[in-house]
């Protein structure tokens, strides 16, 4: 009967999708509530590994019922391909994907003006995945967004397409000087990739609300992390999705009180992709040899990482933010050898001390952290599964973030593989 959120507590690509695939095994249903394919979550599988970007990682799990709730946008064009990825692995989708018909569209018009505006912005580019992410936002705020539950009446979507390009069209030919769409093109295309999944589009709010009446376990799946949020994030250098808890009740049509714990998820450093803040990024040869270990590219663009400490101030404020009841901290094995490790435990500014982000952005960028040292270790603790085989340092570090992050541990990931991790407690056994 528990159900648990999942929280990137950072700026994202903190390995939820491996934490995902292993709470999984004990959930009935996984539901996507945000963000929409600008999400990569990596899961590695024997030999294989799998990048989604829009269906939950969930759907690896034979039998599992996964959800692309209504709070997320969808491309019809990304959905499909990666359809067709699953299906060429044997994955059968047929009867455990649930798209809401809520769920707004991302149109190709969206991703032109998302690399349109990335492009005027120059170097105060927000540094976007490309996909259409915000300009899909904007629509569904402005209420002229196409919504998936559209595609099922081709008369009407034809409608509301004429009247969006109409709008689109000027934009990008007068404002942007860009090419515009033709709208036949548009149509048919995307009908010819709706008939793919027609069949798949419902009503996943009842279809949530009925899981939890019949007492099944819920994971939700966030995408992107808590300072990436439109609300709580670094603004303007943040997603146009509710990446907060908060988001998992609007994004799926749940009450607060149907949540019974949330995860937030936090590697055991820091790294960002795109632009904007990042106190306690190194920009050096350690930065660099972070990025290796780690293998930080980005799973959706392959862009390099940023990387650098552990910053607390970052971390604490998302348990704050999201009520987290437990942390799983990840990639612990990528600060092996690392001696001495930093932790930021804190900012200085213009003769102030923080302990939480300043939500001015000029402010931020000027913030400088303060660090306590911590002893590095320099045995192997990747692939380690008990906690009393930690090194004692390693434990130490772990015990500090702890303290620093006031919430307690409840999973320490030390690899990729699916069984490489230490479980301190289980948010579904603690009901
Ligand atoms: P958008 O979501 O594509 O509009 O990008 C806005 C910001 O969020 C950029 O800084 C992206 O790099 C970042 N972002 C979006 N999705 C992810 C993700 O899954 N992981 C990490 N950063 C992301």
């Amino acid at each position: 009967m528990p159900n648990v959120v999942i929280i990137g507590a950072q700026w994202g690509d903190e390995g939820k999708g491996k934490i995902v695939d292993v709470y999984t095994e004990r959930a009935d249903m996984v539901v996507r509530y945000q963000g929409g394919h600008n999400a990569g979550h990596t899961v590695v599988v024997g030999d294989e590994t799998f990048i989604l970007h829009l269906i939950p990682s969930g759907i690896l799990h034979h039998g599992k019922r996964c959800v692309i709730g209504n709070g997320v946008v969808v491309s019809p064009e990304a959905l499909v391909k990666e359809m067709e990825g699953l299906a060429e692995r044997q994955i059968d989708v047929e009867g455990r994907l649930f798209i809401s018909e809520r769920a707004c569209v991302i149109m190709p018009y969206h991703v032109a003006l998302d690399l349109a505006g990335e492009e005027r912005k120059g170097a105060e580019a927000i540094g976007t995945t490309g996909r259409g992410i915000g300009p899909a936002y904007e629509d569904k705020a402005a209420r002229s967004a196409i919504r998936v539950g559209d595609l099922l009446d081709p008369g009407a979507f034809r409608d509301r397409l004429e009247a969006a390009l109409e709008y689109k069209n000027f934009i990008l030919e007068r404002f942007f000087g860009k090419e515009p769409f033709d709208e036949l093109e548009v149509f048919e295309s995307t009908m010819a990739l709706a008939e793919r999944f027609r069949g798949y589009i419902t009503d996943t709010v009842s279809l949530i609300q009925k899981g939890i009446a019949d007492g099944q376990n819920v994971l939700f799946e966030g995408a992107q992390g808590s300072h990436l949020d439109v609300d709580h994030g670094t603004y303007p250098f943040v997603t146009s999705s509710s990446t907060t808890v908060g988001g998992a009740c609007t994004g799926s049509g749940i009450g607060p009180r149907s949540i019974d714990a949330v995860i937030g998820i936090t590697k055991a450093y820091t790294t960002r992709v795109g632009g904007g803040p990042f106190p306690t990024e190194l920009t050096d040869k350690l930065g660099d040899s972070i990025r290796e270990a780690g293998g930080e590219y980005g799973a959706t663009t392959g862009r390099p990482r940023r990387c650098g400490w552990f910053d607390a101030v970052v971390v604490r404020q998302s348990a704050r933010v999201n009520g987290l009841t437990g942390m799983v901290i990840t990639k612990l094995d990528v600060l092996d050898g690392i001696n001495p490790l930093r932790i930021c435990t804190g900012y200085t500014c213009g003769g102030e001390h923080y302990d939480v982000l300043p939500s001015g952005i000029d402010e931020l960028t000027r913030c400088k952290p303060i660090y306590e040292e911590h002893p590095g270790w320099k045995e192997s603790t990747a692939g380690t599964t008990r906690w009393e085989d930690l090194p004692g340092e390693a434990r130490s570090y772990i015990k500090r973030l702890e303290e620093l992050f006031e919430v307690p541990v409840a999973v320490v990931s030390t690899g990729q593989e699916r069984n490489e991790y230490i479980e301190l407690s289980d948010p579904f056994k603690s009901f």
